[in-house]
């Protein structure tokens, strides 16, 4: 098995993992994602990655981290196998992530193990299901109001977006009565923002308290055709703020969909191809495993950098361009935008049918300055901007 060499071992983090990891894995940090986008850190971090593999070959990459077994994959089958294999022997539970979300959602199903997490992964599956209730009428109603706020101010910026995703997010999720709770989300983001530094942050319990019995009243009313009247509060109360916080991601990848003029289900899905919202994905061994013909002891953390997978140049002739026709069903193992096995994305569908939904209804009404080929490996959203077509 392949042993990085200090040197790439150094350049693996400098370069691949700390980059990632400054952005905010959790929530984005503004100042560091434009940043990111100026000095091109995730298109250095993809050249990283193919010279490792040039280097090394196809084989995990070991990395030389003292006291601690590491290992980066480098091949498209390897990430197939890995997420195939979880929970087990591959657990999602790793330990970097059971100190992250443990500040805004302890009860969640990503940081669970054994028959919890099966329980809490069965009512994420139950539940997040587009078809149960009117998601589409959700999104479209807001998407008109956006429209009557774009038509007024000959524009559409960042901020207006995420208000109005966000307003239809706690609707989907909470219900109607929840749609002016801006309150509710700034908590958790202010929660969310704590987990960025995990290891370092002491725990808000009062805020994290205050965030929950605000998110329970929300709960208890069950309202009719939200996400919340389909399984009992206290069944969803710990699986509830993931799903919130997860549709900020809907949002940004919505937003830079419209940015290369992508259309339907086909273009969320390459939006988030192309500028992955879920960088890292880590796996941690819960036994010995075997990797072309070389053992790793139980305990080693897997990375699977993915914006190198999605965008290997070596691998996928379309890499940088818009490519819908690669979806729903990608040739490449490697295209892993929502995960994959058992560990998938359980809120997937959802993000497509909302994504899409607002992104037609706004693109025809935009004039949106189309990206071209080569699309460039970072797109800060925080940036993008659209006149009103005219
Ligand atoms: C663009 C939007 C989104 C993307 C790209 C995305 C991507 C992902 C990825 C890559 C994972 C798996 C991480 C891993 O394998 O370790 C995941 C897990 C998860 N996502 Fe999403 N997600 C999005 C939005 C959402 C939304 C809106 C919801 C809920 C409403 C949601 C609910 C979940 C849950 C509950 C898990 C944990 C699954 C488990 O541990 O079994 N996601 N997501």
């Amino acid at each position: 098995m392949a042993v990085a060499s200090r040197l790439d071992t150094g350049r693996a983090f400098a370069r691949v993992l700390l980059p990632t990891l400054a952005k905010g894995v959790i929530v984005r940090r503004p100042a560091v994602t434009a940043l990111g986008e100026k000095v091109r850190a995730d298109a250095a971090a993809v050249a990283t990655m193919r010279r490792f593999r040039a280097r090394y070959g196809p084989e995990p990459l070991r990395l030389r981290v003292t006291g601690r077994s590491t290992a980066l994959l480098l091949d498209p089958v390897d990430v197939a196998r890995l997420l195939a294999d979880s929970p087990s022997p591959f657990a999602l539970a790793t330990r970097e992530k059971t100190a992250a979300p443990a500040h805004f959602q302890p009860h969640g199903v990503l940081i669970s193990t054994g028959e919890e997490r099966a329980r809490r992964r069965a009512v994420n599956d139950d539940v997040l299901r587009p078809d149960r209730i009117d998601v589409r009428g959700i999104v479209a109603d807001e998407a008109d109001l956006l429209l009557r706020h774009v038509r007024s101010t000959g524009g559409l910026a960042w901020d207006a977006f995420a208000q109005a995703w966000w307003r239809a997010a706690r609707r989907i999720v909470l219900g109607s009565s929840a749609r002016e709770d801006v309150e509710l989300t700034d908590m958790l983001k202010a929660l969310r923002g704590n987990a960025n530094w995990a290891y370092l942050h002491p725990r808000r319990n009062a805020l994290r308290e205050r965030f929950e019995q605000r998110l329970q009243a929300h709960l208890v009313r069950r309202e009719p055709g939200s996400l919340a009247s389909l399984r009992p509060p206290d069944e969803l109360l710990g699986q509830a703020p993931h799903w919130l916080f997860a549709f900020d991601a809907a949002g940004i990848v919505t937003m830079r969909a419209l940015a290369m003029g992508g259309e339907g289900e086909a273009g969320i899905w390459e939006s988030a191809r192309l500028w992955p919202t879920t960088p890292v994905i880590l796996r941690e061994s819960t036994e010995l495993t075997r990797w072309h013909g070389t053992w790793l002891p139980a305990g080693t953390t897997f990375v699977v950098f993915v914006p190198y997978f999605h965008r290997d140049p070596d691998r996928l002739p379309y890499a940088d361009s818009y490519a819908p026709d690669n979806w729903p069903a990608p040739n490449d193992p490697g295209l892993v935008p929502f995960s994959g096995g058992p560990g998938i994305c359980p809120g997937r569908d959802l993000v497509l049918v909302a994504g899409s939904t607002m992104l037609d209804a706004l693109r025809d009404h935009l004039d949106v300055p189309t990206l071209r080929a080569p699309l460039p490996v970072t797109l800060n959203h925080f940036g993008l901007s659209y006149f009103t077509r005219k």
